[in-house]
């Protein structure tokens, strides 16, 4: 499989071309960002973790039934999918309270939500990715009303399943952010990463950090929280 042309870079990843007209080759990079890029590290290691971690978390999806870009991982971080064009919506699904959600209505992090609650926001880093609602979504067109409902519906399955996986391995999910894509057909298929960057991660027992929030709020031991994720996965 030949490496073409860099089509996109973004923070975490860089997307290229391939001799194949159907996919893209994903490389995923060392760099650690958040606050919308103002804070930015290089951590090495982790685009491998993240590459490895996505790949079992896609596959793991698709053997449950769940459409996904994924094709295959190619090397240590790069990772083959099918051409998508990415819907511009974040979809944030949460469990329990953290982050964003604790700081604009004031909650304490860890309550657990009677359901799981999702929430998109529009991508669009110049904004900082402005909380919308699904009406906003397809009335201003960043996707039609099919695909916002087929993306939310989608979000809760993939909840569902990837608590099934985690609640064994004494990880708490407590939120994580999934992007979609379209294919020419106009099917909507998961796409982009879920990882330690994209997840948020507790220890069931300790309530420790398992994710990007070792980096967001300087609490040291990134890789080795990402490592223990890993790990558990694989055993
Ligand atoms: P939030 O609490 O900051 O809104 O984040 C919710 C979840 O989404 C959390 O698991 C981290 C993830 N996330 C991203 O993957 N990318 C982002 O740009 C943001 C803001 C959050
Ligand atoms: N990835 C986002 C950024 O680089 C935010 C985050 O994950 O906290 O700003």
């Amino acid at each position: 499989m030949q490496k073409g042309e860099l089509v996109y870079e973004g923070k975490a990843k860089k997307v290229y071309l391939t001799d194949r007209e159907d996919a893209y080759l994903v490389e995923f990079k060392d760099d650690a960002t958040a606050f919308n890029g103002k804070k930015h590290a290089q951590i090495e290691g982790k685009g491998a973790l993240n590459n490895r971690i996505s790949s079992l978390f896609f596959q793991y999806l698709a053997a449950a039934g769940v459409r996904t870009h994924f094709l295959e991982r190619v090397s240590e971080r790069e990772m083959l999918v099918q051409r998508v064009k990415i819907l511009p919506i974040e979809v944030v699904t949460r469990n329990l309270t953290a982050g964003s959600i604790s700081k604009r209505l004031g909650l304490e992090e860890g309550l657990k939500l009677s359901e799981p609650v999702v929430e998109l926001y529009l991508k669009n880093d110049e904004l900082g990715d402005p909380l919308i609602n699904i009406m906003h979504a397809y009335v201003l067109g960043f996707a039609t009303r099919e695909q916002v409902e087929k993306i939310e519906n989608m979000a809760l399955r993939i909840n569902d399943l990837l608590q099934q996986l985690l609640t064994p391995k004494r990880i708490r999910l407590v939120d994580f952010k999934l992007e979609f894509g379209s294919l020419p057909s106009g099917e909507v298929v998961l796409a982009d990463e879920i990882s330690p960057d994209t997840c948020r991660f507790w220890d069931a027992a300790s309530s420790e950090k398992l994710d990007k929030d070792r980096f967001r709020r300087d609490l040291g031991g990134l890789t080795e929280a990402y490592q223990e994720i890993l790990r558990r996965l694989e055993s």
